[in-house]
Parts: structure tokens; C-alpha cells; sequence
């Protein structure tokens, strides 16, 4: 018997590789039933993660799919965004129309709490792919939603590789680190997909060319999204190709065996002077909590990138 699709929300603030997470989610219709996507403030100002998301579900084709705007701003300090990573509209290196497709009424918030209160409990995984904002604000204002998901598969954190905004934190926590610790300490099950798998999820050499033999405008369009989010990383880490941070979530639910990692406890530093959005995972179970999360280490690099590129044929 043919397994019905999981049910998703996606939170996301795309950004090139969030635009590839969502494309590899809606590509997979068999698999993934998106029922919502809802933009928060993160790599750019929530105007523009929001209008993103619209312009990459109709480059998808996908135009059914709801998208409301979310957040602004992180709970407890100042937006920090990531312009210098993915350009001035968070989507740089192809331009693309429109969008012809509009949001829809009403805040991403009320939209994750009444989808949760309305379908079955434990039918639904959250995705988040930005900073937590929209998501702890839910939680804040309706606790009764936490246990009726099922989990949150969530792009964040980092912790034997080394920070990405700052020495320990990853840019998904550290933007709204009160936030992601709302999230963590939730009591939904986590899997999490920090650097310490995202930055082993380069972008092989061929990446560029086998992406523009997918018809326009869809081939052209990502690689030159591609194009442009490598060289930052290029130029940081000396690396050969772009870390496809975001599409590591949708592909652990796609095909869970191309990664490891092990359930430990993770906890969000939210105090320490020098540490503030590190989240610290007790890999050796030394402080005797629970398990809340699968914190994914590996991942079968040459399977990712040939489920990615498979799926994104599909939207010929
Ligand atoms: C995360 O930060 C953003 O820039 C990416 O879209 C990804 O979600 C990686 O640290
Ligand atoms: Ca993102």
C-alpha cells in the first residue's frame, strides 16, 4: 500500500537555498501535501522573504499553495539580516516576473495556530527554514498547538562545526535565540539539521551546468541563483561550491537514510557574553536531561544531490 503524503507547513525567509528547499518540497506531491507556506524576517525584511516565497511558488507552478506574511522582527533584540550572503532582494542573481500571485489575508501566526487547531493532532510536521520568530510566537500564544504537531524538522543550530554569525552560533538561531529556545524546549520532537551536516551539502562542481539543462525559466533562473550564493562562501571558507543549508530538511523527510546523526539533548544558550545563540548539544548525554532532538551530522552528499536534481526535473 502507497503511504499517504506527510503533511507540512513551511516556515522559511527565502533566500537562494531556502527557494531550493521549497522547490524540492513541492516537486514531491507523492511524498510532501504543502499546506501553507508562512515568511518570517531572516535573511531579508519580511516584505521581501514574503514576496520571494510568492515568486518561487509560481516559478514552481505551484499557485494553489497559500503564503501569508509573518513576523518582522525576532522577539527580544533588533532584525540582523544576511544581505551580504544573498543580495539586496534575498533571491539575487536571476530576476524573475511578477509575482502575479498575492498573499493571502491574515498573519502567518493565526494561520499556523487555526491550521493546527483544525486538522487531526499528530498529522502535521512543521519545516522551519529562518529564524523561529513566527513559530515561538504561535507556541506563546497557543500552547495547545505543541502537541498536536507531529514535529519540527528545523535548518539551525551548529555545534562541532564552528558558527556562521558568530564564533558559536548559527544565523537561524542567533538572529531570534529566544525564540529558537521556545522551540527547543517545546516538548515537539526536533530533528535538526545544523552546519555540522549543512556545510558536508556543498554544491558539487557540476551543479551549475546540470541546472541549466532544465528548461527556462526555471534552469536559468537557478543557476543563477547558484552563481550568485556560492561566491560568498567561496570567498569565507575557500570551499568549492555553496552549502544547500535549507533543502537538507525536506530531503531528510524525502529520504531520511542519505543522513545520521543521533537524538541527544539540545539546548539554546541564550545568556553566555560570548556564546548567545549557540545551541549546545550534549552529544555524551553528561546533563542527564531528555532527549528532545535527532541532531543530524552526515549526509550521503552524491544521494542528496541526485534527489535534488531529480525532483527539480520534475517541474519541467
Ligand atoms: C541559514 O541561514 C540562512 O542564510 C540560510 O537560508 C539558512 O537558512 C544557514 O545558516
Ligand atoms: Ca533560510
Amino acid at each position: 500500500m502507497v503511504a499517504p503524503p506527510q503533511r507540512l507547513l513551511i516556515d522559511t525567509d527565502p533566500g537562494q537555498d531556502d527557494a531550493f528547499a521549497l522547490l524540492l518540497a513541492l516537486a514531491s506531491p507523492e511524498e510532501l501535501d504543502v499546506l501553507g507556506i508562512t515568511c518570517v524576517a531572516g535573511n531579508v525584511p519580511v516584505e521581501k522573504t514574503s514576496r520571494n516565497a510568492l515568486q518561487i511558488c509560481e516559478l514552481a507552478g505551484k499557485r494553489e499553495i497559500p503564503v501569508f506574511a509573518g513576523c518582522d522582527r525576532p522577539l527580544a533584540q533588533e532584525l540582523a539580516t544576511a544581505e551580504e550572503v544573498h543580495g539586496s532582494s534575498g533571491l539575487d542573481g536571476a530576476t524573475l516576473p511578477g509575482p502575479t500571485l498575492c498573499l493571502q489575508e491574515g498573519h502567518a501566526v493565526d494561520f499556523l495556530i487555526a491550521t493546527l487547531r483544525a486538522e487531526p493532532a499528530g498529522s502535521i510536521t512543521l519545516v522551519t527554514l529562518g529564524p523561529l520568530t513566527n513559530v515561538a510566537t504561535a507556541l506563546q500564544r497557543a500552547p495547545d498547538i505543541g502537541p498536536r504537531l507531529q514535529r519540527v524538522v528545523m535548518m539551525g543550530g551548529a555545534f562541532f562545526e564552528a558558527g556562521n554569525s558568530s564564533p558559536v552560533a548559527e544565523f537561524n538561531i542567533w538572529v531570534d535565540p529566544e525564540a529558537a529556545r521556545i522551540v527547543c524546549e517545546s516538548g515537539i520532537p526536533l530533528v535538526m539539521a545544523p552546519l555540522d551536516v549543512t556545510h558536508r551539502a556543498l554544491t558539487p562542481p557540476f551543479w551549475k551546468e546540470a541546472l541549466a539543462t532544465l528548461p527556462a525559466p526555471l534552469g536559468p533562473t537557478l543557476r543563477g541563483w547558484v552563481e550568485f550564493y556560492e561566491r560568498y562562501d567561496r570567498a569565507k571558507y575557500g570551499w568549492d561550491g555553496g552549502p544547500m543549508h535549507d533543502p537538507c530538511t525536506i530531503a531528510y523527510l524525502l529520504q531520511p537514510q542519505l543522513f545520521s546523526g543521533r537524538s541527544v539533548p539540545v539546548r539554546v544558550e541564550t545568556e553566555g557574553e560570548f556564546t548567545r545563540g549557540m545551541t549546545v548539544a550534549d552529544w555524551w548525554r553528561m546533563s542527564g536531561e531528555r532527549d528532545n532532538a535527532l541532531f543530524l551530522t552526515e549526509v550521503d552528499r552524491e544521494g542528496f544531490f541526485r534527489l535534488l536534481y531529480e525532483r527539480l526535473t520534475r517541474l519541467r
